[in-house]
């Protein structure tokens, strides 16, 4: 790539602020400064997430440029948007960047993307086409998607499949490019520095050797309520039928969920609640686990690369790549439904061993410096 003078240098202002927007942005954001002659990069932390970033951005040793702590206990959607607008103008003003790249589908990526339409400055999505096409599911992330691709200008998406739904949508095929997920760059990244055996902490909740471990999860807006508590019920009742089988749930920071969950399994020795764990530990966790149950994205994207089965406690996902693959299975929220499934794995070996097929539909581990490569070429278009 041909060097340029520092007037020429292309200014990428990168958005995040949740923990998968960090672990997603963070091999684009690296990859850029990996090229200073080129890029002048700024970090911008929206602080959607507190204490859940700080372990992720160390990992990453990412150090935000500036910092627009939006968050807030019990945030509502339009605190976040208002805040996150409001804040993000002037940094956009200041540093007037030729590109703002957001990533995935929260309401502050959602929002920093029209903030930097409103300021005439062009968007570009990484994770863009992902589509449910149902509003409701998952709530917001299906809306936020869909309005961050009407206004960017440069759409990074992850398979040839969401690349489709874009182009279904006419988005102009040149504004496309399939790159990957960089999100399985960072898992790459991990299991290249630290190995597969990535230490777990809390090894008590790990279980015998003899003992089947379930990694579980569960933290999306339209899970709350009912469904978050017949999965729980499932939980409890998998552990009922299967004596060996033990559940480690790092449980996430939204107190709507933790205080369900802490009084719904707390007392359950079977089950142990966990604090969130940094991203290299919870690898070693889905390294370590016989299956996952989750109703994460970002989860049913990494799973499949260890040859872990997921169980998705979701009505319908927007990934649909790892169920046509075989790796994961779309189980919903019903309490009969999440033992079913979860039963036939316990039970039967060979649905086990085809589901459990490492293979990744979602990345290469490349998808940053493919990024990093289309955003030069455009900006070369432009100037
Ligand atoms: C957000 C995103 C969701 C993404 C998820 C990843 C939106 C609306 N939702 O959901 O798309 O899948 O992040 O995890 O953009 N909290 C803390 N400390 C933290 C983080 C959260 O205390 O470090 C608590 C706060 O009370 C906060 C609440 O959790 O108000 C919910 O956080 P929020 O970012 O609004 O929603 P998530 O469910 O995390
Ligand atoms: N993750 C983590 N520690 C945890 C739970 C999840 O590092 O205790 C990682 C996980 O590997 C994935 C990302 O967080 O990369 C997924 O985040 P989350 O499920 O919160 O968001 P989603 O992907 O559903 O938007």
């Amino acid at each position: 790539m041909r060097e340029v003078g520092v007037e020429r240098r292309m200014r990428v202002c990168v958005v995040f602020g949740t923990r998968p927007e960090i672990i997603k942005t963070a091999p684009v954001i690296l990859e850029l400064r990996r090229r200073p002659t080129v890029f002048e990069t700024l970090a911008v932390c929206t602080g959607q997430h507190r204490e859940m970033a700080g372990p992720y951005l160390e990992m990453f040793g990412l150090e935000p440029d500036v910092n627009m702590e939006i968050m807030q206990a019990r945030q509502s959607l339009d605190s976040i948007v208002s805040k996150t607008i409001d804040r993000f103008g002037p940094v956009v003003e200041e540093f007037r960047p030729d590109v703002v790249v957001v990533q995935g589908d929260t309401s502050s990526a959602f929002s920093a993307a029209l903030t930097a339409a409103q300021h005439k400055i062009a968007v570009a999505h990484v994770e863009a086409g992902l589509r449910t096409y149902s509003l409701a599911n998952p709530f917001p992330e299906e809306m936020n998607r869909q309005l961050i691709g009407r206004l960017a200008a440069l759409h990074f998406a992850p398979t040839n499949r969401a690349a489709e739904n874009l182009l279904g949508e006419r988005v102009a095929r040149e504004a496309i490019c399939v790159t990957g997920n960089t999100g399985i760059d960072a898992l790459f990244e991990v299991l290249q520095s630290k190995g597969k055996k990535v230490e777990v902490v809390d090894p008590a909740g790990l279980g015998q050797e003899h003992q089947r471990l379930l990694c579980v999860t569960m933290h999306r807006r339209e899970s709350l309520g009912e469904p978050l508590r017949n999965a729980l019920a499932a939980f409890r009742e998998i552990c009922d039928r299967y004596p060996d089988v033990r559940i480690v749930f790092p449980v996430h920071l939204n107190p709507e969920v933790r205080q369900v969950v802490q009084s719904e399994l707390g007392a359950d020795p079977r089950i142990s609640l966990i604090d969130p764990l940094p991203y290299d530990q919870f690898v070693g966790l889905l390294n370590r686990c016989h299956f996952v149950l989750t109703d994460s994205g970002g989860i049913q994207e990494e799973a499949p690369s260890l040859g872990k089965p997921v169980l998705v406690l979701r009505e319908n996902t927007e990934r649909p790549e790892a169920i046509e693959a075989g790796t994961a299975r779309l189980v919903g929220t019903e309490t009969a439904k999440i033992v079913g499934a979860a039963s036939i794995l316990l039970d039967n070996e060979d649905e086990y061993n085809l589901m459990a097929k490492a293979q990744n539909p979602f990345g290469d581990g490349t998808a940053a410096r493919r990024i990093g490569d289309a955003l030069w070429a455009w900006h070369c278009k432009r100037t």
